[in-house]
């Protein structure tokens, strides 16, 4: 057991169980970690959190990719507090709807138009209806594990969901251009669409970026078959390049979702789209209660614009490599093997012969009780307000914990 005093989180998780079916759900539930974090947080400031009990923790979480500028960013703040008091959910959208529209089309490369929803599962959802709405088939075309929402047609889970639910999606395997070809051919006439995640970032695994000739393959497929080519930016989205993931690769998608890191925490999804699914979007009933809701959509214009001038990937690339480079020196000095996978903002760390993430747990405990929380299993998220200290901080957080992963 940590060091940590657990005394509040302890007493609001049995508070929590009677109430709440296991106590809380879905991927945020603290039994999917090591025993020793926390499940209740107090407050976030920057690139820092503190936890019921008052424990301060560098965050590398960022919320699981919404905090892209640091919590609380005083310029956000400001933009979202000056909608809220004028309004934010009315009749219809506010004003500056239109202008953050303006900002997505002039930033994001493939982008005629944009809508907007909450989550990113209500964006993924959204393309796979156009999809199919312009172009009158059935077939989605996806890799096998792949997240892309919490709803039956792309849960991660079976549980409550029907044979009938996937009936249409086909599966083929990231970076494999021969399975993707195979996929086509097995969905023939009936392709809608082909939905690939911005890189493979499936969890307990090492990350994936795409190959440039699997891109273009899934570019040429959709063209061959008059389909959409569906990017999922929900979670690298602004993290590696505000215009599109795959634009350094030449590659333009006819549709993406987004949501996450868009609006900087508040709650906030997009769709971006071709002309010719125009009509489609236009269409479609998609919508929400809250889809509308101005004060999400201030922020977000807000953090676009940071995102812009301050060109926050790169910032995020060049703290993420500065990361990158001290946990492989520090593992090194121990004798400790690891694998740092996928691109520098959005850094996952496994440990070799590893099976069931046991060195991993017993690594991101101890960098927890050092103040420094880190994932075992899923990719981590850097901010732009991390700084050069917070990652001082983190190193020696990680020199103690190899030195524990190396004496197991
Ligand atoms: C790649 C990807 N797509 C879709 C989603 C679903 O987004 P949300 O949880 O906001 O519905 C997520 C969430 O983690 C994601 O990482």
């Amino acid at each position: 057991m940590l060091g940590l005093n657990r005394t509040r989180d302890a007493a609001l998780r049995a508070r929590a169980e009677k109430v709440v079916p296991s106590g809380m759900w879905g991927h945020l539930h603290a039994a999917k970690l090591p025993g020793g974090y926390p499940q209740f947080f107090h407050r976030g400031e920057g690139g820092v959190l503190w936890d019921v009990d008052g424990n301060r923790y560098v965050d590398f979480m960022c919320s699981w990719g919404p905090n892209l500028l640091g919590h609380h960013h005083p310029e956000v703040e400001e933009a979202a507090e000056r909608q809220r008091r004028d309004g934010d959910c009315m009749n219809g959208p506010a004003e500056v709807m239109v202008e953050l529209a303006e900002l997505v089309v002039d930033m994001v490369g493939h982008a005629d138009w944009t809508q907007f929803q909450k989550n990113g599962t209500d964006a993924t959802t959204t393309c796979v209806t156009l999809a199919r709405a312009a172009t009158s088939r059935r077939k989605i075309l996806v890799a096998k594990g792949a997240y892309h929402g919490a709803v039956p047609w792309c849960s991660p889970s079976l549980l409550g969901v029907t044979a009938e639910d996937r009936a249409h999606l086909v599966y083929f395997t990231f970076n494999d251009v021969e399975s993707l070809e195979a996929a086509a051919k097995m969905a023939g006439d009936d392709v809608a669409g082909i939905l690939v995640s911005a890189f493979r970032h499936d969890l307990g695994f090492d990350q994936e970026l795409p190959t440039a000739e699997f891109a273009r393959a899934a570019r040429r497929i959709c063209d061959d078959k008059g389909a959409a080519l569906i990017i999922d930016e929900v979670r690298a989205g602004f993290r590696l390049n505000a215009a599109g993931s795959w634009e350094s690769l030449g590659v333009r998608p006819d549709l993406s979702a987004w949501s996450k890191a868009i609006a900087n925490g508040y709650a906030l999804a997009a769709v971006t789209g071709a002309d010719w699914l125009r009509t489609a979007a236009a269409q479609v009933f998609v919508t929400g209660s809250f889809w509308a809701g101005a004060v999400a959509m201030a922020a977000a214009v807000a953090t676009l614009k940071i995102v812009r001038r301050d060109d926050v990937p790169s910032r995020l690339a060049q703290c993420g490599l500065m990361l990158r480079e001290g946990l492989e020196t520090r593992s090194r000095q121990f004798g400790v093997s690891i694998r740092q996978s996928g691109p520098a903002q959005m850094p996952a760390l496994l440990f070799d012969d590893d099976p069931d993430y046991r060195k991993g747990f017993v690594f991101c405990n101890s960098m927890l009780e050092r103040g420094v929380y880190f994932h075992p299993k899923h990719n981590m998220f850097l901010c732009a307000a991390h700084t050069e200290a917070d990652i001082a901080a983190a190193l020696d957080a990680a020199e103690h914990a190899f030195s524990v992963v190396a004496a197991l």
